[in-house]
């Protein structure tokens, strides 16, 4: 996808755009709801109407009623998941189109529907219950309502687990392995209970007895920016901050969740910051973004990045820009807001409104 923003847009100062973004704010009034995800740069998270997690936005999009025109700053899958949420004369806008997700790219429909024609052998949703999680493409949510899945965010892990195991046998998790293995040991699954599947092999690259034997096929996907975080930054920091506080997201490594305080969803981690007492030393295994801001936010806290040494940037999220928004806040009848069309909608729906109910 190609995408530039016309140059006044690139070359007007901070300054400038804030004051056209605050007048069209004014200008739409109660038929406009900004919706800003927590990793989100702090000058962009500043005109959120509501900051959350991938769940919390999904809800409040879905819960908007009088409202025209919805802006999502953060990545595809949330605008495409608040557009299936909401009815057709809502319009949702992403106001960086190039802003994807990669680890949602590492499920490709293709792959995943060959997985599946697979694992029909070994029962199919008989046996199995597909869990997409939040960041995936609209077909492959659809996938899943298709098969009586639901949707997970890394806020109703826990419980999606405990609602599928209560219908069938095993899961098939798709594509955040580490979510999806942090989850499983949580509810009290062991280690050789879970198996990845590898689409690049094939059968996944399990033997049919591996497959027998699972509960949970988990695909080999991950973030690249949780995955930067090991088990030896814990330790150097706990070396260096004797009594301090470890929060991470569920998308690092088990290694990392097991020797931390605490993990959770970037909503998660923003109120453990809240309520951790003044004085308290905080070292966060997420996002930048979110970290500089808890920083900024808490000076009575002494808030940092876990690793010390990488940048865990997600250049997704970091590329809208107030530039973007004021674009696109100006030239709402111009640009082509994210549309999921029948029967992807209808049965992507099905599984996001189990993901509501099941928390
Ligand atoms: P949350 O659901 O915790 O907001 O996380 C979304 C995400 O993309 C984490 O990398
Ligand atoms: Fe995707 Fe990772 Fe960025 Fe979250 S932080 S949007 S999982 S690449």
């Amino acid at each position: 996808m190609y995408f530039s923003l016309p140059k006044e847009y690139r070359e007007s100062t901070n300054e400038d755009l804030k004051e056209r973004i605050a007048a069209a704010k004014e200008r739409l009034g109660n038929k406009l709801v900004i919706l800003a995800h927590h990793y989100q740069r702090l000058e962009v998270v500043g005109f959120g109407d509501y900051i959350g997690d991938s769940y919390g936005l999904s809800k409040i999009a879905a819960e908007q009623k009088d409202v025209e025109t919805i802006v999502f700053c953060g990545v595809h899958f949330m605008a495409e998941s608040a557009d299936i949420l909401t009815d057709e004369s809502k319009n949702v806008y992403l106001p960086n189109p190039l802003a994807g997700c990669p680890m949602a790219d590492m499920a490709e429909m293709a792959d995943v529907m060959e997985a599946w024609e697979y694992l029909e052998e070994f029962g199919g949703d008989k046996t199995f219950m597909p869990i997409s999680y939040m960041n995936t493409a609209a077909g492959l949510k659809a996938f899943t309502g298709r098969h009586g899945g639901l949707i997970c965010t890394s806020s109703n892990a826990d419980a999606a687990y405990k609602w599928a195991f209560e219908r069938r046998k095993k899961l098939f998790f798709f594509p955040d392995e580490h979510l999806g293995y942090n989850s499983g040991i949580k509810y009290g699954l062991k280690p050789e209970e879970m198996v990845i599947w590898d689409f690049s092999r094939d059968g996944g690259g399990l033997t049919t007895e591996q497959i027998d034997r699972a509960r949970v096929i988990l695909w080999k996907g991950h973030c690249h920016v949780h995955t930067n975080f090991t088990a030896e930054h814990v330790r150097e920091v706990r070396e260096k901050y004797p009594g301090v506080l470890v929060v991470v997201h569920p998308e690092c490594p088990r290694e990392v969740v097991e020797l931390a305080d605490a993990a959770g969803s970037t909503r998660f981690i923003t109120e453990y910051c809240a309520k951790a007492p003044s004085g308290a030393t905080i070292a966060i295994g997420t996002e930048i973004n979110l970290i500089n801001r808890m920083a900024h936010q808490y000076l009575d806290k002494k808030i940092f990045e876990l690793s010390g040494q990488t940048c865990p940037v997600c250049a997704n999220m970091y590329r809208t820009t107030i530039n973007d928004l004021a674009y696109t806040l100006e030239n709402l009848g111009e640009i082509k807001p994210i549309k999921v069309k029948e029967p992807v909608r209808g049965e992507a729906l099905l599984a996001l409104e189990k993901m509501l109910e099941v928390n």
